[in-house]
């Protein structure tokens, strides 16, 4: 029964690879799988779901075939293709070359051992020296979620411009998943070693080339920070630094920075050394490469704080200064001293000392934030008279924004210098079209360098900096439930119930709070004119403070409610509260608007961050 088990089928040519010319193009028969709709980043499965049958082929081709349709010219031109090294990272590798070879690939890049983070895959694409302009990059990851055979795995497709592929093109691939029929895969490409550098040719029209993961990436932050200002700073007798990648495939990277660039000793860094499992069961983290108080165990530990961002007591005093990366290290959380610096904070106090980073000498252009991220970002952008703006969850919104004003663009406004970034532990810039986590923490380190220029000085840390801030602009005080493996259909009727009361406002709820504004979020992008609905309920108070529901597109199965909670304080006001007390209030009247637990059968949230 062989010709209609694809998997025997393609095992069948590759025992014939040895003899047969290695671009020979084969055509093999496959039928459309269902659910290969990518998500907010990329298409995520379990692992197994990936390794089985034709569906990372499928996804794969589609992917080629959308491009095609697009006219993207992929004939002759170069690839990306690497990931995070979570388990089947390598495997998936081989098997894309065989298929981009076979739809025309002419050049492949590869990241030693099949390594490249997310925002180092930006800058290969964007800036890699060699003449050859990629038309694009999978990306071999599932972010934050952890890896191994019974965990997941995930592809993003990335474009020219180094950023996530737009909606358009998603959305082709996946309606060309629903359809395909034929797999186009060169069965004799031979398999590549991913650990040796240098070029290899295969036939007359393929070269792959294989580098290291870290020099391009290195390179683009080199040119974004003042690399000698920041080691003046760590090289403070009264300086201490501990870095967390979570097993992920930051290590190197982290590697490159802190102490070949830096000087710091590898005592610095935590699980640098990027795992299958980022760790798995048995790592402090229990194998989530993600970035935050729930999950940063040993690095939260080290830094004297608990689950909730409150201080605990160390044997040791805390390091000054302590941050973390995700599975494929565009996240970053940062931390001082018994403090928990949170990403909207951490956004807001980057853009009111942005003169502190060289990238953004010129003066910041805009700015911009995703929708349920704290406004703390809006006051300092008012305060400094600069363009803010609001964007749906996820990193592709603020690509066009930063792409505006050239290429497609070249008629619309200039919005760089860009910074941007979100609630969920993301942060960039326009140096690369993603997330980078690195390069926060780099921004980071050049604010304190600025503010401890003098060397006899006691060190201004990194909660002095904070508290300032608070004390000039106010305080959002934020937090996030999150109701995890809800019912997918349960949690859509709550929504679209709740999107039913969009237009009212006026209403006095309890705790003194007065509606403002309830709607159905909805973003026209000013630079494309492309328009995303459906983008979460927003629920905003007379005084500012806000109500935000979600479902989030990450998620592997089931849905996931989040509920985001944001109070501004003043700067007279009361600056020094728990914010997980603070929100109270506003969580129950979002409890009660959405009946939640009515919907969902949900009393608690699964997390409160
Ligand atoms: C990924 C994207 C981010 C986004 C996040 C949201 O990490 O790269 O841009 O903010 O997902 O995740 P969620 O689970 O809330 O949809
Ligand atoms: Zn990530």
């Amino acid at each position: 029964h062989k010709a209609s088990d694809p998997v025997s089928h393609i095992a069948d040519y590759l025992g014939k690879a040895a003899s047969a010319d290695p671009l020979a193009v084969e055509s093999v028969p496959t039928a459309p799988i269902a659910g290969q709709k990518p998500g907010t980043s990329g298409l995520r499965k379990k692992t197994r779901v990936w390794m089985e049958g034709h569906y990372l082929h499928n996804f794969v081709q589609a992917t080629f075939d959308a491009l095609a349709q697009e006219g993207v010219k992929v004939a002759d031109g170069t690839l990306v293709v690497s990931g995070d090294g979570r388990f089947f990272n390598k495997e998936a590798i081989q098997t894309i070359l065989k298929i981009g070879a076979a739809n025309g690939v002419g050049r492949f890049w590869l990241g030693k051992d099949g390594l490249l983070s997310t925002p180092a895959v930006s800058a290969v694409v964007r800036s890699r020296e060699g003449g050859f302009v990629p038309f694009g990059a999978f990306i071999l990851s599932a972010s934050h979620n952890p890896g191994g055979i019974d965990e997941d795995f995930g592809i993003k497709f990335n474009c020219e411009n180094g950023g996530p592929a737009p909606e358009k093109l998603t959305e082709a691939i996946y309606a060309l998943t629903t359809s395909i029929s034929e797999i186009k895969l060169c069965p004799a490409f031979p398999h590549v070693n991913l650990a040796a550098l240098g070029v290899t040719a295969v036939g007359e029209r393929v070269r792959v080339e294989v580098f290291d993961p870290t020099d391009d990436h290195v390179a683009v932050l080199k040119q974004c920070f003042d690399f000698a200002a920041i080691k003046r700073l760590v090289s403070r007798p009264d300086f201490s630094l501990v870095y967390d990648s979570m097993g992920g495939v930051q290590g190197p990277y982290a590697k490159a920075v802190f102490c070949t660039e830096l000087g710091l000793p590898a005592s610095s860094l935590l699980n640098a050394t990027p795992l299958p499992d980022f760790g798995g069961p048995t790592s402090a983290h229990h194998g989530h490469a993600d970035p935050n108080l729930s999950h940063a165990v040993e690095l939260i530990a080290k830094m004297g704080l608990d689950k909730a961002g409150s201080p605990i007591k160390t044997p040791a005093p805390p390091p000054v200064f302590g941050a973390a990366a995700d599975g494929d290290a565009d996240r970053n959380m940062i931390l001082g001293a018994n403090f928990f610096v949170t990403p909207s904070d951490s956004l807001a106090v980057i853009a009111a000392n942005a003169s502190a980073i060289p990238f953004f000498k010129q003066g910041l252009k805009a700015c911009a934030r995703s929708m349920p991220t704290s406004c703390a970002l809006d006051r300092v952008a008012a305060a400094k008279g600069m363009s803010c703006f609001e964007v749906p969850t996820g990193w592709k919104f603020f690509g066009n924004l930063m792409d505006s004003g050239s290429g497609a663009f070249a008629d619309k406004p200039v919005y760089t210098p860009f910074l941007c970034g979100e609630e969920s532990f993301g942060t960039g810039s326009n140096h690369v079209r993603e997330k980078d986590g690195m390069w926060a923490v780099l921004a980071w380190l050049s604010i304190l360098a600025a503010k401890n220029e003098a060397p006899d000085a006691p060190l201004v840390s990194v909660s002095d900096i904070v508290k300032a801030h608070w004390a000039t602009y106010g305080r959002n005080y934020y937090a996030r439930y999150d109701y995890e493996g809800v019912d997918k259909g349960a949690a859509t009727k709550m929504m679209e119930a709740m999107a039913a009361q969009a237009g009212a406002s006026g209403t006095e709820l309890e705790g003194g709070f007065t509606l403002r504004m309830l709607d159905e979020f909805a973003y026209t992008d000013p630079v494309d004119g492309s328009v995303s609905r459906q983008q979460g309920i927003r629920l905003v108070m007379t005084d500012g403070s806000r109500i935000v529901f979600r479902l989030s597109g990450t998620g592997v199965d089931g849905a996931t409610v989040r509920l985001y909670l944001e109070k501004y304080e003043a700067p007279d006001g009361d600056l020094a509260q728990h914010p997980f007390e603070v929100i109270k209030p506003l969580a129950k009247i979002a409890l009660a608007f959405s009946k939640l637990t009515e919907f969902t059968g949900r009393a608690e949230p699964s997390v409160i961050t």
